[in-house]
């Protein structure tokens, strides 16, 4: 239990029993015909109207004049649904603002940090529009000094600003401040993308990284009900500013043969008892419930920070001791912990190999720099979890250090760092890098095999 970086988001039994219930009830909707499916329209709606409302909890107090009934948003099937569509809407926003860009079929510009999620650089692939990367500063965060002149540089033919909060690579979150008087300045829509922090972010404690409508001017904002949500896959909300710029997300037919056709997201026909799900898991876990989640998880983070920078000692067989030899990425605070070797020379992908083989921990590999990464779930924050976490660390390393110096006594200039590191030799270098790309090709063939 709990050994899986991500994935699969609790074990509740009684919140799966109430699930499997009601999407036996509503097995047969489709939010394509909400005459027909009115009750799955008011879910729907309700999943909406509670996001809103945790996407403001915050700043409300101190801004009295702030109305949220200008906000709306979506349901989709997932946090790149969302994605998708937030790109979609403010390229068609921007041409509409400047009807010459579409007339010379300009190429629109997302600009984003380079932890940004891979479903953006999906959406620039689809939509005909590309990304330009922010760099990241030393604490993997966006480095958002180099925002205002990445924005005169494209002059005029940027039509998105992206943060996440929390990145998936590193759990950190990019600052606000920056993102918000760039989007205020050149009036730029900016979409803070919140699928993994999802449920957890209305209920950080520390503000500094807590989104909110109330505070904030941004335009669109995505948050996953299928994560920390607890929802079955295939749940996401979208949330725009206004209605004004959720339309231009739409797709409208109205010379059709079949008639006059309109649909919100990218889905025609759409699973309605996943909606009505996702509903009833919100009523059934209830503010207070996300409120306990939130904490337990965020409080495993702190935990496991301050173990992996400070807290491992390694005894090898010949006397040696090793101390200290990780650092977490960055300072991250919602539900993701990454880490790497402190030393270059070594490889956090066979420590990762040892941890799985050995201990069935499944952490996340990641590029740049390579390291590992932990998504806490609630399954995996337990004191129990993180107390044999910590234990299984300390082991793996131990032998990760024992075959160096194996393979140091035999001879050899280098162990064998393993499957993971040969993976990521490949597609780290310039001359092989086509090569990742048929793996990957390879890999999605044999999955319909
Ligand atoms: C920050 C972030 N954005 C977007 C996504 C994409 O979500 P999905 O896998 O539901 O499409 C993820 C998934 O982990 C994520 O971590």
């Amino acid at each position: 239990m709990g050994k899986l970086s991500g994935g699969i988001y609790h074990n509740d039994t009684a919140l799966i029993n109430l699930q499997s219930i009601v999407f036996k009830k509503f097995i047969l909707g489709n939010q394509l015909h909400p005459d027909c499916f009115p009750m799955l329209r008011y879910l729907d709606a309700f999943l909406v109207k509670q996001s809103v409302a945790l996407y403001c909890s915050m700043g409300k107090e101190n801004n009295p004049s702030y109305d949220i009934s200008d906000l709306c948003g979506v349901t989709t099937s997932g946090g790149t649904e969302s994605i998708l569509l937030a790109c979609l809407c403010a390229r068609n926003y921007w041409y509409q603002m400047n009807p010459l860009l579409k007339t010379r079929n300009q190429k629109l510009k997302i600009i984003m940090p380079e932890s940004a999620h891979a479903a953006f650089y999906k959406a620039s692939s689809y939509f005909n529009m590309e990304c330009c990367l922010l760099p990241l500063t030393n604490d993997y965060v966006a480095n958002v000094n180099l925002l205002e002149s990445y924005i005169k540089k494209n002059k005029g033919t940027v039509c998105l600003l992206v943060s996440s909060a929390p990145n998936f690579p590193y759990g950190t979150t990019d600052p606000f401040a920056m993102f918000n008087s760039m989007s205020l300045k050149y009036g730029i829509p900016w979409h803070i993308d919140c699928c993994l922090g999802s449920y957890l972010n209305p209920f950080l404690q520390d503000t500094s990284i807590k989104p909110s409508f109330a505070t904030l001017n941004c335009w669109s904002l995505s948050t996953d009900l299928h994560k920390y949500g607890y929802s079955a896959k295939g749940v996401s909300v979208l949330l725009s500013r206004n209605k004004n710029y959720r339309a231009y997300q739409y797709y409208k037919q109205t010379n059709w043969n079949g008639g006059l056709y309109g649909s919100p997201t990218l889905a025609g026909s759409r699973p309605g008892a996943l909606v009505a799900v996702a509903a009833f898991t919100m009523l059934h876990i209830g503010l207070n419930g996300y409120k306990k989640c939130g904490f337990e998880i965020s409080d495993s983070v702190i935990e496991l920070k301050k173990f992996v920078s400070n807290g491992i000692t390694v005894k090898l067989e010949n006397g040696t001791i090793i101390q200290n030899p990780l650092k977490i990425l960055g300072d991250p605070k919602v539900c993701v912990v990454a880490f790497t070797f402190k030393y270059s020379d070594e490889s956090c992908y066979f420590l990762g190999d040892i941890l799985a083989k050995k201990f069935g921990y499944h952490l996340s590999p990641l590029q740049k720099p390579a390291a590992l990464h932990y998504a806490l779930t609630r399954l995996s924050c337990t004191k129990e979890n993180i107390e044999r976490f910590e234990k299984c660390l300390i082991e793996s390393l131990k032998e990760y250090y024992e075959k160096k110096l194996e393979a140091k006594e035999k001879g050899e200039l280098k162990q064998n760092d393993g499957d993971t590191a040969a993976l990521y030799g490949v597609a780290g270098s310039t001359v092989t890098a086509g090569v990742a790309g048929k793996v990957i090709e390879t890999f999605l063939d044999v999955l319909y095999e």
